[in-house]
């Protein structure tokens, strides 16, 4: 029900309105003065103030100012004698909804209240729509996964399953699948979102500051360490600590985070008193973990308390069903952030994204996008608009043609060289397309070179062509 705050010194004209106002079904309180009036509001949410506006003490428009600093949204009409209308014109540049003049027509003054709660009413219901909109979108406070398809559904609802447990997480996936984003998620979905996520890079922290990054060190634990300094340890208490690209830590570090996710304690550097440990863990790579710790690069009991749950966040390429949405979503968020009107994908545009192997995944998609707003000219984003490895060749693909029972050595040099020309010389791209490593690649084009300078071919060597599919 809406509800109005009457504000009028003069007690009959509060009793006359608070009769108008409750015939219309509305609810209403009221005050005798500004101060009070502001009391009231800050107890009890209304939808409009109406107000007197020459009162002793604070003045209506005083009064007007303390209600759009204290409750924007409210609405405020004032009411205003023959004689000080150009108060009351002040009163509406200053944020006022309306005014209407004493002595007061019933009429007059209930239309002006019901615009005045249809206003609000406008406005609240807008901001509802938008913010399912953002829900749905996977929007909210840009801190959702956003993609449908049937693997990004499963990550989430696993997401869900385990964020409220102190289960160390391992997350894997290719470089900018959104690891990074998953774990930010995972701590707000834990009990333990009121601390802090700290994020320690392992491969950008220099291995010699790794230890006190984690761990902190007491003043003079070694040349510089001036002042005693928190580890990310400490800071992480109560949270969660995000150790991404953990195949980056030194044998020695190793060591010393086993012992934090085993016992539970560890030391400052150059310290003596033993701190307890308190973060949930996550760790990412990007890169093939199992790999790394056959080849004891990764320590295998450190990998062991690391892999307590994994969650894999797949390519883009595994989910190009979500390619539309995300791409959707990175076009309104830079429309928006450049001020700028574009709507929406041309079909063929829309059509050379969803055909494109996204090496770079979700980041390359973004950062096309991104790129792809600014570029815009109109309100459509066209195919020539997006970036050239996105692009499709004029024409589309190029199609080779073979007479049956060419050799496969000559399809498979033919088919891989027409594939490199297609995606600009980019072996990761034209790997991706093709189902085999750029590695493979840089090898067929040695061999290639090989035999054309008349070397003799690896061919009878099965463990040189078991790569290719
Ligand atoms: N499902 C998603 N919905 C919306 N945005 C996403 C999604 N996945 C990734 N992004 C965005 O894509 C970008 C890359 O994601 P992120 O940094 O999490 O990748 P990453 O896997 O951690 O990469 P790296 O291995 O390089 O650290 C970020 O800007 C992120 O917000
Ligand atoms: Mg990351």
């Amino acid at each position: 029900m809406p509800k109005v705050l009457v504000v009028d010194d003069e007690e009959a004209n509060r009793v006359t309105l608070e009769r108008i106002i409750q015939r219309e079904g509305w609810e209403v309180m009221h005050a005798p003065d500004g101060r009070a009036g502001i009391d009231r509001l800050r107890r009890e949410p209304v939808d409009v103030v109406l107000t007197d506006l020459k009162m002793p003490g604070m003045s209506g428009l005083e009064l007007l100012r303390a209600v759009k600093s204290l409750a924007p949204d409210v609405e405020v009409i004032v009411m205003t004698a023959f004689g000080t209308v150009e108060t009351a014109v002040e009163a509406m540049k200053e944020g006022a909804y309306d005014y209407v003049t004493k002595p007061l027509r019933r009429q007059e003054l209930v239309g002006s209240l019901r615009k005045a709660f249809e206003k609000r009413g406008l406005i609240l219901e807008n901001q509802r729509l938008r913010d399912a909109l953002a829900q749905e979108r996977g929007g909210g406070r840009g801190e959702e996964l956003v993609g449908s398809s049937l693997a990004m559904r499963a990550l989430m609802e696993e997401l869900q399953q385990i964020a409220p447990t102190d289960a160390s997480v391992l997350l894997t996936g290719e470089s900018g699948t959104g690891k990074s984003r998953v774990a930010r998620l995972l701590h707000q979905r834990s009990r333990r979102a009121a601390g802090r996520l700290i994020t320690v890079n392992c491969a950008a922290i220099p291995e010699s500051l790794l230890e006190s990054e984690l761990f902190g060190h007491e003043a003079g634990a070694f040349t510089g360490a001036v002042a005693r300094k928190e580890g990310r340890f400490d800071l992480a208490r109560g949270g969660t600590l995000f150790l991404d690209e953990i195949t980056e830590i030194s044998p020695l570090i190793q060591v010393k985070l086993l012992r934090v996710l085993q016992e539970g304690e560890y030391e400052r550097v150059g310290g003596t008193v033993t701190h307890r440990a308190d973060a949930r863990i996550i760790a990412a790579t990007n890169r093939d973990i199992d790999a790394a710790v056959r080849s004891g690069r990764l320590r295998e009991d450190l990998y062991y308390r690391l892999d307590v749950i994994r969650l894999r966040v797949p390519p883009l390429r595994e989910r190009a069903e979500d390619v539309p949405l995300l791409a959707a979503t990175f076009l309104d968020r830079f429309a928006t952030k450049n001020n700028k009107v574009v709507r929406a994908f041309t079909a063929e545009a829309l059509d050379a994204l969803t055909q494109h192997s996204w090496p770079g995944n979700v980041r390359e998609l973004e950062n096309a996008i991104e790129r792809a707003v600014v570029l815009a000219r109109g309100e459509l984003i066209g195919v020539d608009d997006l970036p050239g490895a996105v692009r499709p060749l004029a024409g589309g693909r190029a199609a080779l043609s073979f007479v049956v029972g060419t050799p496969l050595k000559v399809v498979e040099r033919k088919m891989i060289e027409e594939t490199l020309r297609h995606a600009g010389g980019d072996k990761v791209l034209a790997g991706n397309l093709l189902g085999i490593t750029a590695r493979t690649l840089y090898r067929r084009e040695a061999e290639w070179a090989a035999a054309d300078r008349g070397e003799p071919s690896g061919d009878g060597d099965p463990a040189q062509n078991d790569d290719l599919i």
